[in-house]
């Protein structure tokens, strides 16, 4: 799959705004994800407004990239009626990947913002979109056409001194 291999965390981007229909096929690919259970914890804005890019971009000191693209993801579990809770970041994570994949077959380009575990960044989203309780924030994802200069580009790390067959010795 060569959209692994291409990926890149992109941070700036062109003015131009992504196509509904492109949002869609990142929230579908977002939905395919595995997940603990099946559970699906997943829970999505999508965010245009310059004025709420700029908010969310105050989120953590690494959080700058969103100010300026056009799009964010906000990814966000809802806990209730989970069967397998303590997995929620895992397939959120899970969900997350999905993305920047999807991201990158779109044309796109996109970047991890972290969010959880962090206390304090969680409760800045929490506040910021006045979330109920049982909804925990988990990332953002800036995303939108890389800017002159960025692109999703082959970097190889594959390091075969961290592999080992059958045992560890
Ligand atoms: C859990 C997690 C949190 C991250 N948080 C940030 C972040 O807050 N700001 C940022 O610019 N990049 C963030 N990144 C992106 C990483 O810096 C990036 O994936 C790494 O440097 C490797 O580069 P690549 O994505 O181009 O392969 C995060 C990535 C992960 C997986």
């Amino acid at each position: 799959m060569n959209a692994i291999y291409i990926r890149r965390s992109i941070r700036s981007y062109k003015e131009q705004i992504v196509e509904k229909e492109k949002i869609d096929k990142l929230l579908r690919a977002a939905m395919q994800a595995p997940s603990a259970g099946n559970q699906q914890p997943w829970e999505f804005i999508v965010v245009q407004n310059k004025n709420t890019l700029e908010k969310l971009s105050h989120l953590s000191p690494y959080a700058k990239p969103v100010a300026r693209a056009p799009l964010a993801l906000v990814l966000l579990a809802n806990m209730e009626g989970l069967r397998f809770p303590e997995n929620w970041e895992q397939d959120m994570s899970a969900a997350t990947q999905n993305i920047l994949l999807e991201a990158v077959e779109l044309g796109l380009g996109a970047v991890w913002l972290g969010v959880a575990p962090n206390k304090d960044r969680m409760d800045y989203v929490k506040k910021l979109f006045n979330l109920p309780e049982k909804i925990k924030p988990f990332c953002v994802l800036a995303i939108g056409y890389p800017a002159l200069g960025q692109e999703n580009k082959f970097i190889d790390r594959y390091d075969e001194s961290r592999v080992r067959y059958e045992k560890w010795s």
